[in-house]
């Protein structure tokens, strides 16, 4: 585990998240009137969430905590930034949202923090790259299920960075370190502080979750992505492609894993 390295994400993500909540892509505007954040495969894949307790890790400005909020969970949503947990905050309050609660801390020391088990455990786009141990990650989401609540994670599927960075391959262990590179929503903007990246392949994500004791439902992969990689991408309904149409590889990854009762 890297705490220091952790501590450095937080400087990172507080810079971002002012950018994110002010740019368009950022969609605080039209949250407020009324959008959901969330998307087909999400929707579909966890079902209704009416009446059921859900831990949202890693959730930014909360967008999506409070999109399940809206559809009738009790949500908790947990990040590492200040800027995302103040903004969740205000976002709740601005949209008169009840059952939803927001708390600072890193994700790999929430043990304790929160005393309440859950139904259901979420964590979507662009999070597992920010964890420096899977394994604790996955302990920590064990740890926060009831029996027969159930994890499910959606994010980018971790053989994009041999095709996004020539720095990393599938396989590295040794974290990236950057500075200075492209935000991803507002592509013009140079991000300040130094980000550290961890690379964790499909099979460490999978046996993680299995070590952890949680019984896994499913494994899916997507030959379309949750962002725009490049400027020629296009957009279909919630999903970005490459020129020429579905991706040669797989561009996200979801899994669902149920704690035994
Ligand atoms: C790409 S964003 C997630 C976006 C999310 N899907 C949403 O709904 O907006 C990644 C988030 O992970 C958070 N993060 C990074 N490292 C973390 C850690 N160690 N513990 C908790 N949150 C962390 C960042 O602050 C950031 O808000």
């Amino acid at each position: 585990m890297s705490f220091n390295d952790h501590q450095k994400n937080r400087v990172a993500w507080n810079e971002m998240v002012e950018v994110h909540i002010k740019h368009p892509s950022g969609k605080l505007k039209e949250f407020l009137s009324g959008w959901c954040s969330l998307k087909e495969i999400e929707l579909n894949e966890v079902g209704d969430v009416s009446g059921k307790t859900l831990l949202h890790l890693m959730c930014q400005y909360g967008l999506d905590s409070l999109s399940w909020a809206k559809r009738g969970a009790k949500v908790f949503g947990v990040d590492i930034s200040d800027n995302s947990i103040d903004n969740a905050k205000m976002i709740k309050e601005k949209s008169k949202i009840e059952n939803a609660s927001f708390i600072r801390e890193d994700v790999l020391k929430l043990q304790g923090a929160i005393k309440e088990k859950f139904e259901i455990v979420f964590q979507s786009y662009g999070t597992h790259v920010w964890i420096s141990d899977i394994y604790k990650w996955a302990e920590v989401v064990a740890s926060y299920l009831l029996p027969g609540g159930f994890l499910y994670i959606i994010d980018q599927h971790p053989i994009c960075v041999i095709y996004q960075t020539q720095e990393m391959t599938y396989f590295s262990r040794e974290p990236q370190r950057y500075k200075g590179e492209n935000d991803y929503l507002d592509r013009q903007y140079k991000i300040k502080n130094e980000l550290v990246e961890w690379q964790h392949p499909l099979s460490e994500i999978i046996n993680a979750v299995i070590k952890s004791g949680l019984s896994i439902e499913f494994v899916h992969e997507f030959d379309k992505g949750f962002y725009q990689v490049e400027d020629d991408w296009y957009q279909e309904g919630d999903y970005w492609y490459p020129p020429g149409g579905p991706c040669r590889y797989p561009l996200m990854f979801s899994l669902k894993a149920h704690k035994p009762q």
